[in-house]
C-alpha cells in the first residue's frame, strides 16, 4: 500500500554522490508529510527501473556522465510514473529533450538546485496531493439512451478508456444491459464470470474475491459483464445484491462507469439515485429531443434526481442539421449539453476492431470530443504533457 493512504509522499533521491543526495534530502526535510529514501549507488540505471514506478511518489534523479542512457531506461518504463525532477547540465539541450520525452516534471541545473529544489518539490509536491484527492474521489457514472441505438454504449465504452488512460484512476466500466448488452463486444472480451454469477455470489465476496469477476482490458480498466448467452428478466436481479455488488467496486475503483438499458426499473433507477452524474444519449432529430425531455422530467420529478446531476450528450452532431444545440436546450429546458460528432467510418472501424475509438484513432475530433465530455462529466485533472521543459528547450535551442 503507498503512502498516500496516511497522507505521506515517497520521495526518493537517486545519483551517485551520496553528499549532494544529503544535501537535497536536508533541503527538503522541513516538510512533515514526506517519508524520504536515499538511493546511493554508482550505476543508477537500475535505481530508475526501481523506484519510479509508484505514481504517487516524487523521485529526484541526479544524473551521471550516463545521464542519457538513465533517462532512457526513464523513457522505457510502461505505465504509471512517479513524478519524476532531474538534476543534470541543463546546458545539454540532447539530456533536455530526452527527459521531456520521458515525461520528467523538472529539470534543475547541478550548480543550481540549492536555489531552485525547494520551489519546484512544493510545486509539484501540491499537484500530486490535488490531483490524488480529486481524482480518488469515488465516482459513480451511469449512462442511458433517450432512444435505442442512440450511442450509449459507445460513449460510456469511452468515457471509462478515456478516463483509465488519461487520468491516475482505476475504472471499472459495468454492463447492466442485461439482455442486450454490448460493451463486451466494444472491448473484444468474452466475460469468465458474469455480472449475474457475480450478483448470485455476493455474501461470499469480498473486495478481492470480486476482482475475479472483472475481465481486464488494460492496467487501469476492468470490464464486469453479462453473459452474452443467457438471457436476464427484469426482476430477477436482487437490489440489496446490486448494492453490495457497487460497495465493493467502491473499494477497488475510484471510478464507476455504468451502462444502463433504455428502462426505467428497480435497476436502473437505484444505479441513477446512486450516481454522481448521468449522462443521457441523444442524436439531432426532433423526436428524439421530445424523448430526451420526457426522460429528464423522470429523473428529476419522479426519480428525485437534480438536474446539475444530469448531461446531455448530442451524439452524431452534425453542424449541417438545421437543428441546433440552442433549440435542444430549449425544448428540454436543460443547458448542460456536450456534442460528439460524427464519424462513422471510424466508429465503425473501431468496433470491428474490438477496440474502443479513443485507442483507434486517438487523434480524431471525435476522440478529442469523448475526451472533453469524460473531462468535463467527471471533473478530474488529465495527465498532460509537460509545456514548461519544451519551452526551455526552444528557448536553448535559439542561443545556439
Ligand atoms: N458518434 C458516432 N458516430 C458514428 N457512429 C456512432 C457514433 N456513436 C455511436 N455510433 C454507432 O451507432 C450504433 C449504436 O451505438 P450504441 O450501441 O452505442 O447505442 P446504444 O444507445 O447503446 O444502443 P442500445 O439501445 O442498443 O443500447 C453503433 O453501431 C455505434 O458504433
Ligand atoms: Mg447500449
Amino acid at each position: 500500500m503507498n503512502n498516500m493512504t496516511e497522507n505521506k509522499i515517497n520521495l526518493i533521491l537517486i545519483g551517485a554522490d551520496e553528499l549532494a543526495l544529503k544535501k537535497q534530502q536536508a533541503i527538503l526535510s522541513y516538510s512533515g508529510d514526506i517519508k524520504s529514501k536515499i538511493i546511493c549507488t554508482p550505476s543508477i540505471t537500475e535505481a530508475i527501473n526501481h523506484y519510479t514506478q509508484d505514481e504517487h511518489s516524487i523521485a529526484i534523479i541526479n544524473l551521471t556522465a550516463n545521464g542519457l542512457k538513465e533517462l532512457q531506461t526513464l523513457n522505457d518504463i510502461d505505465g504509471n510514473k512517479a513524478a519524476i525532477i532531474i538534476i543534470g547540465d541543463q546546458s545539454n539541450v540532447d539530456l533536455l529533450s530526452q527527459a521531456i520525452r520521458a515525461g520528467v516534471k523538472d529539470f534543475i541545473d547541478t550548480q543550481d538546485y540549492e536555489n531552485k529544489l525547494d520551489g519546484v518539490f512544493c510545486k509539484i509536491k501540491k499537484n500530486i496531493t490535488h490531483n490524488y484527492n480529486n481524482n480518488h474521489a469515488r465516482r459513480l457514472t451511469a449512462v442511458i439512451n433517450a432512444k435505442g441505438g442512440s450511442g450509449a454504449s459507445f460513449i460510456a465504452s469511452n468515457m471509462a478508456y478515456v478516463l483509465s488512460k488519461h487520468s491516475d484512476s482505476k475504472v471499472a466500466l459495468v454492463d447492466l444491459d442485461l439482455q442486450f448488452g454490448s460493451i463486451g463486444l466494444n472491448f473484444d472480451k468474452t466475460p469468465k464470470y458474469t455480472i449475474t454469477e457475480a450478483l448470485h455470489a455476493i455474501d461470499d465476496l469480498d473486495s478481492i474475491s470480486s476482482e475475479a469477476y472483472m475481465s481486464k482490458y488494460n492496467d487501469n480498466l476492468s470490464l464486469l459483464l453479462p453473459s452474452p448467452s443467457d438471457i436476464l428478466l427484469p426482476g430477477e436481479i436482487n437490489i440489496t445484491h446490486l448494492k453490495r455488488l457497487l460497495e465493493l467496486l467502491k473499494m477497488n475503483y475510484s471510478q464507476i462507469v455504468i451502462d444502463l438499458p433504455r428502462l426505467i426499473d428497480p435497476v436502473s433507477s437505484t444505479i441513477m439515485e446512486q450516481a454522481d452524474h448521468i449522462t443521457l444519449v441523444i442524436q439531432q432529430s426532433l423526436a428524439q429531443f421530445r424523448d430526451g425531455r420526457r426522460l429528464i422530467q423522470i429523473l428529476n420529478k419522479d426519480l428525485d434526481i437534480p438536474l446539475e446531476r444530469i448531461s446531455i450528450v448530442l451524439n452524431r452532431y452534425d453542424p449541417k442539421n438545421s437543428l441546433r444545440i440552442e433549440d435542444l436546450k430549449n425544448m428540454v429546458n436543460h443547458d448542460k449539453v456536450y456534442k460528439i460528432t460524427n464519424d462513422f467510418e471510424r466508429v465503425a472501424s473501431a468496433s470491428n476492431l474490438g477496440v474502443p475509438l479513443c485507442e483507434s484513432a486517438a487523434n480524431s475530433k471525435i476522440a478529442h470530443d469523448l475526451k472533453d465530455l469524460a473531462k468535463n462529466i467527471v471533473g478530474i485533472n488529465f495527465k498532460e504533457p509537460n509545456k514548461s521543459l519544451l519551452k526551455h528547450v526552444r528557448a536553448l535551442l535559439s542561443f545556439l
